[in-house]
């Protein structure tokens, strides 16, 4: 009996051992000097998600699947670029923290430092998705192509669309096509820009769109054609992060009828350094909840940003604390957090938000 629970523990000790030697190598294609050279960032989601049937694209586990195989379903792969793939993480992105972001981060200013990296590609799951790759596109300042891709179907699913896109973000950041466009999003064969694009429905493939602004291009037989010339995005900075270790806590509240306005106090008392409100329409907040944010000014000095809880929009400079014109509450988060973290005062984030 004894020999057998010894036996089981030897065996899960060199499982566990066996997984993570697997998570911390990166997986490289054959080199063919011909081809430019792309790192893969995984970091989970769907795309790297396993159902128990080929039928099921609801119930299924995200970031299951480690780079390599993932590498591997895309044979193609190969005949576009020089794949040197890397595991930073492999889980559902609404589990991914700002210290795992600024991670990312640091690992890709590293990466496109050097010279012979022509882009990069990032696996990630798309809940959190257009999060993460906002991040990244006001911090990592290079011409290089950054491809942040995703699925929305698990890849054990009939049908799945994690292969083609992984392949389609694999030829756009080869492209010379796609330097000097900022952070890119691309699914459904569609380029959007990080800056604008959301995610817009919770099921289907066509979900990241970007309303107003329009995507940048599309993938036609894994050759990118983008419909305009690389432009910055109106209101776009930059952020240095070298010297940030820790990102600052900024809480986010939702507008509806009767909202409890006490939340905005405890997410302060909380620990939060600054809030953002996914206010009703353009900027409407409550007018009890308002004084207690004019009162969170005042006493705390604390800003806080007013976006909308509307999939588009523009909240302007009537309301009481900062507006985050185009920006909606999640990618005004992280723009809030980079600027606290750099040491911005109230008026300077004003400014930093303000389009004119
Ligand atoms: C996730 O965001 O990790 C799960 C959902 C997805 O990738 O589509």
């Amino acid at each position: 009996m004894w020999g057998f629970i010894v036996t089981c523990g030897i065996f899960l000790v060199l499982l566990c051992q066996l997984r993570l030697l697997s998570k911390r190598k990166s997986k490289s294609t054959p080199y063919n000097a011909l081809l430019p050279n792309v790192t893969v960032f995984a970091m989970g989601g769907t795309i790297a998600g396993c159902a128990n049937s080929s039928l099921e694209i609801v119930n299924y586990i995200p970031g299951s699947v480690g780079i390599e195989k993932l590498i591997e379903a895309v044979p193609a792969i190969k005949a576009i670029a020089n794949i040197n793939g890397v595991q930073v993480t492999n889980m559902g992105s609404e589990n991914l923290t700002p210290a795992d972001v600024l991670k990312l981060a640091k690992l890709i200013l590293a990466e496109v430092a050097k010279p012979n990296v022509h882009g990069i590609v990032i696996t990630h799951g798309t809940d959190s998705l257009e999060e993460t790759a906002m991040f990244l596109d006001l911090t990592i300042s290079t011409a290089k192509p950054i491809v942040v891709v995703g699925a929305m179907r698990p890849s054990t699913a009939i049908g799945a669309d994690g292969p083609m896109n992984l392949l389609n973000a694999v030829a756009v950041a080869s492209s010379n096509q796609s330097m000097g466009r900022g952070t890119l999003v691309l699914l459904n064969d569609r380029i959007g820009s990080a800056f604008y694009t959301t995610k817009t429905n919770g099921n289907t493939l066509d979900t990241f769109k970007s309303y107003e602004a329009g995507s940048l291009g599309i993938v036609l037989n894994q050759k990118p054609f983008y419909f305009f010339s690389p432009a910055v995005p109106t209101g776009k900075v930059f952020f240095d992060i070298y010297n940030i270790k820790q990102l600052p806590r900024v809480d986010i509240l939702y507008g509806y009828q009767g909202l409890n306005p006490k939340l905005a106090e405890s997410a302060v008392h909380l620990g939060a350094k600054g809030l953002v409100l996914a206010a009703m329409g353009a900027t409407s907040w409550t007018d009890d909840g308002n004084e207690v944010i004019s009162s969170l000014i005042r006493e705390h000095n604390i800003p806080v940003v007013y976006s909308h809880r509307t999939a588009e929009g523009y909240s302007s400079n009537s309301c009481l604390g900062i507006p985050s014109y185009f920006l909606n509450p999640q990618k005004a988060r992280y723009m809030l957090m980079l600027a606290i973290s750099s040491g911005y005062s109230i008026r300077d984030i004003e400014g930093l938000f303000s389009i004119k």
